[in-house]
Formats: structure tokens, sequence, C-alpha cells
């Protein structure tokens, strides 16, 4: 068998960085994107010691010339994508009240409209993969708890989320039967840049470990095609299981 592709977005840093560490070392050969170049560039170089293929392709999640042209490169430097993970995002929060409607449209852009761009541009490479030797090509979504269950100061994230969530469970109703399958993996608060600020609110040490959130993506790829996994809640330990 030909060595396994996936694209991962946001993998410059957190848990896309991870996610993509832990293929590279299980022998998949990956592009990986996110915005800033020498970040991200950094990171390829890490990567390309496991000794397989990686293509660095940076490109704003926010920009849809840029999520396309994402995709492109990606089938023109390998033809197959056996997982799309799509990571990248952007968290904001604020009071319902008065979150301005403008940042609600960017997360939206960022955390949902591209996942759907990407993933219509790439259908067709997926459908392929699926219908060669290993049967399926999975689409993974590094969606949010707060797009399960509301939180405060969550409204347009965990929309954003809920959005994302809901877009993996109809490519199933769709794809899945071709072997293409969604999941949407709904973690609590990681440990990561994006919680840093609120490590006076909950301490670092105590939210989910970002290995752990990769674990599970990884584990996801080596599904077959005679199950679909829709949505994976993960919380941290404690009396709150449904809370951020
Ligand atoms: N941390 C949490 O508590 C938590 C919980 C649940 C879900 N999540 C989700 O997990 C995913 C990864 O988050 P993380 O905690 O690992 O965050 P992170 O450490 O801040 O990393 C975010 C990654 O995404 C990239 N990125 C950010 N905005 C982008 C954009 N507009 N276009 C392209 N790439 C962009 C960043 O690189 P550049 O800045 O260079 O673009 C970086 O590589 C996100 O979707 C987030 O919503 C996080």
């Amino acid at each position: 068998m030909s060595a396994p592709v996936a694209l991962v977005t946001g993998a410059s840093r957190g848990i896309g960085a991870l996610i993509a560490d832990k293929l590279a070392a299980a022998g998949w050969d990956l592009t990986v994107s996110a915005r800033s170049e020498g970040p991200l560039q950094e990171r390829a170089g890490l990567l390309s010691a496991h000794g397989h293929a990686v293509r660095a392709v940076p490109a704003d999640m926010g920009v849809e010339e840029d999520v396309v042209r994402l995709a492109d490169v990606h089938v023109e430097a390998y033809g197959r994508l056996d997982a799309l993970v799509l990571n990248a995002g952007m968290g904001s929060i604020g009071p319902f009240a008065d979150f301005p409607a403008r940042r609600f449209d960017k997360l939206y852009a960022i955390n949902v409209r591209s996942g759907y761009v990407l993933t219509q541009r790439l259908l067709p490479v997926l459908r392929k993969t699926a219908a060669g030797e290993r049967g399926t090509a999975k689409v993974i979504a590094v969606s949010s708890l707060t797009g399960v269950a509301a939180e405060p100061l969550n409204s347009a994230y965990g929309a954003s989320k809920a959005a994302l969530t809901s877009l993996c469970e109809t490519l199933n109703t769709e794809e899945s039967e071709a072997g293409v399958t969604a999941t949407a993996v709904c973690p609590g608060y990681v440990a990561t840049d994006m919680t840093a600020p609120l490590a006076d609110q909950v301490d670092p040490g105590a939210m989910i470990d970002p290995a752990d959130v990769a674990e599970l993506v990884v584990a996801l790829t080596r599904l077959g095609r005679s199950v679909v996994v829709p949505s994976i809640p993960m919380t941290r330990p404690g009396p709150h299981l449904w809370r951020a």
C-alpha cells in the first residue's frame, strides 16, 4: 500500500501541530497549513525529520481564495487524501448582549465556512481515495464542547462549532456509503495558546492535554469504512461533564 496522505489546517502549533506530528511518525505524508509562514516552515522542518513528505502551504482560512488554493496545491502534489483534518480555528468570547456581529462573521468564516469550502473542493479526491485500496477517507473536524452544550460568553464561538459539527453529520448522511466519513471531535478546554488568556480562571494543568486530542484524531484515521462516528465529546476530569 502507498503511504496515506493527510491535510492538516492550523498545523503550526497547538493541537494541529501534535496531530501532524503523530501522523508523520505513523508514516503519513502531509500537507500542513497555517497563516504565518515562518512558524509553519519551522514546523514542517520538524515533521520532515520523520522521513516522509511534508508540504507547507501558508493560507488564511478566512480568505476563500486561500482555502481553494490550499485544496488545489494538495491535490496537485499528492493526488490522494486519506484524512482531511479541519483544525484551524479562531476563539473569541463576549456577552451575547454586545458581541459585535462583524466578529461573529469572522468566526463563522474561519471556523465553519472554510471547512465547508475545503471539504467541497476536496470531495472528488476524498471519494477517489475511498474507492482505492484503503476503502475509506476521513474528514475530522476539531470542533468544541461549547458547540454541544452552551457556555456563557460563547454565543458566536459555540454557534460556529455547532455548525461545524452539523456539517460532519450531514456529510456522513450523503457520503459515508461511498467510504467518506466525518467526525467532529468536541473538546472542552485544551491547554494551548488559545486558552492561555484563561489561565487565571482555569489551571492549564487541569485542562485537556492537546496530545490526547491528537491521539484521538489519529485513532479515528485508523478506523475502516464499516463505522461512522459522527461526533465525540471530550471533557476534563471533574463533576461537570458538559462544561468546557
Ligand atoms: N484550546 C482549546 O481549549 C480548544 C477547545 C476546543 C476546540 N478547540 C479548537 O481546536 C482548534 C485548534 O486550536 P488550538 O487550541 O490548537 O489553537 P492554537 O494553539 O492557537 O493554534 C491555532 C492554529 O491555527 C492556525 N490558525 C489560526 N487562525 C487561522 C486562520 N485564520 N487561518 C489559518 N490558520 C489559522 C494557527 O496558526 P497562525 O496563527 O499562523 O494562522 C495555529 O497553527 C481550533 O479550531 C479551536 O477552536 C480548541
